[in-house]
This record gives structure tokens, sequence and C-alpha cells, in this order.
């Protein structure tokens, strides 16, 4: 434990204050934990080359060990520190993207710690877009770890508040720099293989991407095996359930539920919602992004049955969206009675009324936790 967290000197800051940051780094310095802001979601910084920080990362958020975490660099001194070299690919990247929302998996040095990457041999870094944390990192003289400041499994916190609330009682110190203006996780690339491959889409659009280094391999989420690490089935999880690809002739039993409705542009009244939240009335995907985790959180606060999503078009931060709405969904069809979704790692037929009677279940243990 850190001094910070002896004295639970747990501050909330609402000023982009020179002071502040110092502070922050302050801390970062002596081994405490910094939630910080980026353009993309808020993450939880320690100093990378010190592994009990790290560890205690891990800890705050009921993490696994075996999922590596991402640096955050903020010039090329920071980077050099990391890797062996870079792969041309990787370096157009880096200059057209960075400051920005993009992640590279590259071959790490020796001395990089095994915490940070599980073990691997490959470490992820990227350059946020967010000048707080930029002189955060400078002022730290470190790289800093980063993951995204929630507990493991749920959604990403694009405000400070949202942080408050999840972690504020866990962690050192809160640099509020605003809402994060993306508002889904950073795209993560990895050249680690033969080809480049996607292995999460975020931020920067495949399309950008290919546009500057030409074809991009694409693993589907049923593809994707626990060593992809973090890119769980189920993941981003609000507790309310999430149903994506439902069509309206399926909806009847729905109709004594308390349901709310997700969607991308226009309001929808075929059923009896208790509340819609809309991504972007005017379609735009930047804005619709941007509203994402803050949309699922406030339908998640109302104690709904459920949630249905609604699809929105695979193409650009689509993409990315869609990604996590299926994650976040946990259910990939509701197209006959039987719901398939995924449960844990397996694949298995499941129906919306289990999926209901489980997350209730399982809000009840949170609540008992809560009240312990
Ligand atoms: O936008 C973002 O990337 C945010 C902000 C805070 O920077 N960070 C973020 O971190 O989303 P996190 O830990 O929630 O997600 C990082 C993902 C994990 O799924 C992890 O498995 C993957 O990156 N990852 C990290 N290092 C890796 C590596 N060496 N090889 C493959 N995947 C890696
Ligand atoms: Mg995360």
């Amino acid at each position: 434990m850190t001094e910070f967290t002896e004295d639970k000197n747990i501050i909330f800051y609402a000023m982009r204050d020179k002071e502040v940051i110092l502070k922050a780094a302050e801390i970062i310095r002596k081994g405490g934990i910094v939630a910080f802001p980026t353009e993309t979601v808020y993450g939880l910084g320690a100093d990378a080359f010190n592994p009990f920080a790290v560890a205690r990362i891990f800890e705050v958020k009921g993490r696994p060990y075996f999922d590596p975490l991402i640096v955050h660099v903020a010039n090329h001194t920071d980077l050099d520190r990391l890797v062996i070299e870079i792969p041309s690919d990787a370096k157009k990247l880096m200059e057209r993207f960075w400051p920005g929302p993009l992640t590279v998996v590259l071959l790490k040095k020796e001395n990089v710690p095994d915490i940070v990457t599980a073990g691997l041999q490959t470490v992820a870094i990227r350059m946020p877009k967010h000048s707080m944390t930029l002189s955060l990192i400078e002022l730290a003289g470190s790289p800093i770890v980063g993951p995204s400041a929630n507990p493991f499994g749920y959604l990403s916190p694009t405000t400070a508040k949202h942080v408050q609330d999840q972690l504020g009682d866990k962690i050192d110190f809160i640099l509020d720099g605003g809402p994060c203006e993306v508002g889904v996780e950073s795209t993560i690339l990895s050249f680690f293989e033969k080809r480049p491959l996607l292995l999460r889409p975020g931020g920067v659009p495949l399309e950008e991407i290919e546009s500057i280094i030409g074809k991009v391999e694409v693993r589907p989420i049923e593809e994707e095996k626990p060593l992809a690490p973090g890119m769980l089935p189920r993941h981003y999880a609000p507790r309310t359930p999430i149903v994506l690809d439902w069509s309206k002739k399926n909806l009847d039993s729905y109709r004594d539920k308390k349901i709310g409705l997700l969607v991308f542009q226009e309001p929808k009244n075929f059923l009896k919602f208790h509340q819609i939240e809309v991504l972007s009335k005017k379609g735009d995907f930047r804005e619709a992004a941007a509203n994402l985790f803050s949309a699922i959180r406030r339908l998640d606060a109302l104690n709904l049955d459920l949630i249905l999503a609604e699809a929105v078009p695979e193409v650009g931060l689509g993409r990315a969206i869609m990604d996590r709405l299926r994650r976040a969904s946990n259910v990939i069809s509701t197209t006959n009675d039987s719901i398939s979704t995924f449960r844990g790692m397996g694949k298995k037929a499941y129906t919306t009324e289990d999926l209901i009677r489980d997350r209730k279940c399982e809000r009840n243990i949170e609540d008992e936790e809560d009240r312990g």
C-alpha cells in the first residue's frame, strides 16, 4: 500500500491546472495510481517500470494477470525504452495517428516488466491525445500503463465522474480532463504476426489504416482465443442484459418487461419502452461513439429487465461501436426461440428468460456485497 491509500486522501479535481498534474506525476513517481483522461476513455495509470505499482492496478480492477496492459508514451525517448525495433508499416501509422487512438503491438525490450505484458514477447503502446496526460507522462519521467479505469469486464469510463463512482475509493488520484472526445477505446494492431493483424477495432477506423499500409487481417470475435487477452467475448458489459440481434417478430414475450432501447438515430415505439437513448440524431458515427458508454450507463442505472440495442452499419467507427455492443450484449441472436450467447468462453443456446434471471441473480449478489 502506498502512503496515498493509507491516508485515503482521494481528491477529485476539476481544474486543468499544472499544479494538479505535478501532484499526479509525483504520485506516479512514488508508486501510486492515478486515473487519467485520454481522447478514448479514462485510463488507470502507474509507472510501467514499477512492477509493484502495476500489480496494484490488476488488484484494483480485479483484472486477471494474463491480460496485458497498454503502455502510454509521450515522446520517442519513452518508445526507445520499450521496443527493440519498429517495422516500417507501424512507423507510418504512428506518424499519421499519434498522438491518437491507435495502439501498436511490437517486440518488447527485455527490461519491460513481465507483469505489464503478461509474459508475452510483445508490448502494446500508444501515445494518447490529451495534453494533461502527455504532461503527466513527461513529468512522471516514465511511460505509464493504462488499462481503462473500470472494474474488469464493465463498461469503460468516459468521464471522471464514472471513474469516481466505480473506483474512487480504491485509487490515489483522479485527473479530470473533461468528457472523452472519441468515446471508444483505441484501435489495436499487432505487428508481431506475418501481416498486420487487427486485435481490436477502435477509434481509428480500419479503412484509414488500410489506406496507408494496405490490407490488414481481421479475426472474427468467435475465433478469438484467450491469448488475444482481454478480448473476451463478454466484456464492456453493463449489469442489465443487452440484446442486439432482435427482430420485431420475436418481441411478444417482452411485453410485460421493463425495457430500454438504445438506437443509433431514430427513436422507435413498437413497444412501450421505459427509456430510449439516441446515440446521434444526425446519424454521425463520431457523435454516436462519444455517447455510447454514457448512454449504456444511464440505461443500466434504471434497473431494467432488458436493453434492446439497434445494430449500426459496420463501416468506419461503426465497426468499433458494434464490437463493443456485441461484447456488452453477450447475445448473438434472438432470431429463434433460444438465444445463442457466449457464456464465458463457450457458446451455448440460451433463452432471454435465462438471461434476465441470471443477470438479476448476479445483480442481487452484487447488491448484497455492496451492503456487506
Ligand atoms: O483507448 C485505450 O486503449 C484505453 C486508454 C485508457 O488508453 N486503454 C485500454 O486498455 O483500453 P485496456 O487494458 O482496457 O485494453 C487493452 C487491450 C487488452 O484487451 C489487452 O489484452 C490488449 O490490449 N493487449 C495489451 N497488450 C497486448 C499484447 N502485447 N498483445 C496483445 N494484446 C495486448
Ligand atoms: Mg478495458
